[in-house]
C-alpha cells in the first residue's frame, strides 16, 4: 500500500498539524520511523518510493517511466514526483498533517514543497535527518525483507520475523526489494550523496533540521525523534 489512508473515528489527544520530513540515505530507517510516527498521530505516511512502486505494479504511465530509472537506482525526475505529491497532500486526510518518507530528495523538490505547504496554510515542517554510517547501511540493505501484503518492514539481523519468511501481522510472504540487490546499492548511495545530501545544508540554513543518530536501536531512534518534535513545537 503506497500511503496509509487515515479515516479515524477519533483524533488523538495531541495533533501533529504539520509536515514531518524524513531525510537520510537508503535504508537509514526512514520508513520504519515514519510509519510509527504517522500511526501515533493518525496521519498519512507518504512514501514516494511506495507510491512509485505502486504505479509500477499497476502498470500506469507514470509507473512505466519510473520503472527503469528505479531499477538503475537513480532518482525519478522531479516533474513526475512533484505532481504525484501535490495530488496526494491535497486529499482531505492530510488536513491534520502527514509524514514524508523519501521526499523531498532534491533542492528543487524541497523548494516546491515549501511553497505548497505555505499555499495550504501548514506550519513550517520538521525535518528529521537520520545520520548513519555506510557499513550499517549495507547490513540494513542486505537484511531487509518486506511483507508482500501489508508492507511491514523486517530485518534478518536486527528485526527478524517470528516465523522465517512470514509476516508476524498477517502471515504474508516476506520478499527482498529488487533495488536492495548489491549491484544497485552503489548507484543509490551515489544518487543520495549527489542530489539529496545537499538538503542537509538547505534545511539547516532554514533552521528546520534535527539531527538524529540512526545507528542506535529502533526504539532509541524513536525517542530521539520524539524529543526533536517537542523542540520543534517549542520553537514554531
Ligand atoms: P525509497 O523507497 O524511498 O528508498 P530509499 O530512500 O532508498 O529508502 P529505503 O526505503 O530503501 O530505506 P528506509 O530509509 O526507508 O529504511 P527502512 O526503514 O526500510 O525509494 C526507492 C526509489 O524510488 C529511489 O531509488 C528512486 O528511484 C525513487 N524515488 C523515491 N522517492 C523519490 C523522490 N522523492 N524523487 C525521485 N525519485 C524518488 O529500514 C531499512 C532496514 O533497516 C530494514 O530492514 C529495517 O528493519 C532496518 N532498520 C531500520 N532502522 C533500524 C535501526 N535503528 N536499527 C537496526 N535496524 C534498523
Amino acid at each position: 500500500m503506497a500511503t496509509s489512508p487515515v479515516v479515524p473515528e477519533k483524533r488523538p489527544s495531541e495533533e501533529l498539524n504539520r509536515a514531518v520530513i524524513f531525510l537520510g540515505p537508503p535504508d537509514a530507517g526512514k520508513g520504519t520511523q515514519a510509519k510509527q510516527l504517522a500511526a501515533k498521530f493518525m496521519v498519512p505516511h507518504l512514501s514516494t518510493g511506495d507510491m512509485l512502486r505502486e504505479n509500477v505494479a499497476n502498470g500506469t504511465p507514470l509507473g512505466a517511466r519510473a520503472k527503469p530509472i528505479m531499477e538503475r537506482g537513480e532518482l525519478v525526475p522531479d516533474s513526475l514526483v512533484l505532481r504525484m505529491v501535490r495530488e496526494r497532500i491535497e486529499r482531505p486526510d492530510c488536513s491534520h498533517g502527514f509524514v514524508f518518507d523519501g521526499f523531498p530528495r532534491t533542492v528543487a523538490q524541497a523548494q516546491y514543497l515549501g511553497e505548497l505547504l505555505k499555499q495550504h496554510g501548514f506550519r513550517r515542517p520538521l525535518v528529521i535527518h537520520l545520520r548513519v554510517d555506510t557499513s550499517l547501511i549495507l547490513r540494513r540493505i542486505t537484511g531487509r525483507r518486506m511483507c508482500k501484503v501489508g508492507d511491514e518492514i523486517y530485518n534478518l539481523y536486527d528485526r527478524p520475523p517470528k516465523v522465517a519468511g512470514r509476516c508476524d501481522n498477517d502471515g504474508g510472504e516476506l520478499v527482498q526489494r529488487p533495488d536492495d540487490r548489491e549491484e544497485i546499492v552503489a548507484p543509490r548511495l551515489h544518487a543520495y550523496e549527489k542530489q539529496t545530501a545537499p538538503l542537509v545544508a538547505y534545511y539547516t540554513r532554514l533552521g528546520l533540521l534535527h539531527d538524529v543518530d540512526a545507528s542506535k536501536s529502533i526504539e532509541e531512534v524513536r525517542q530521539q525523534i520524539d524529543k526533536a518534535l517537542l523542540q520543534a513545537r517549542a520553537k514554531h
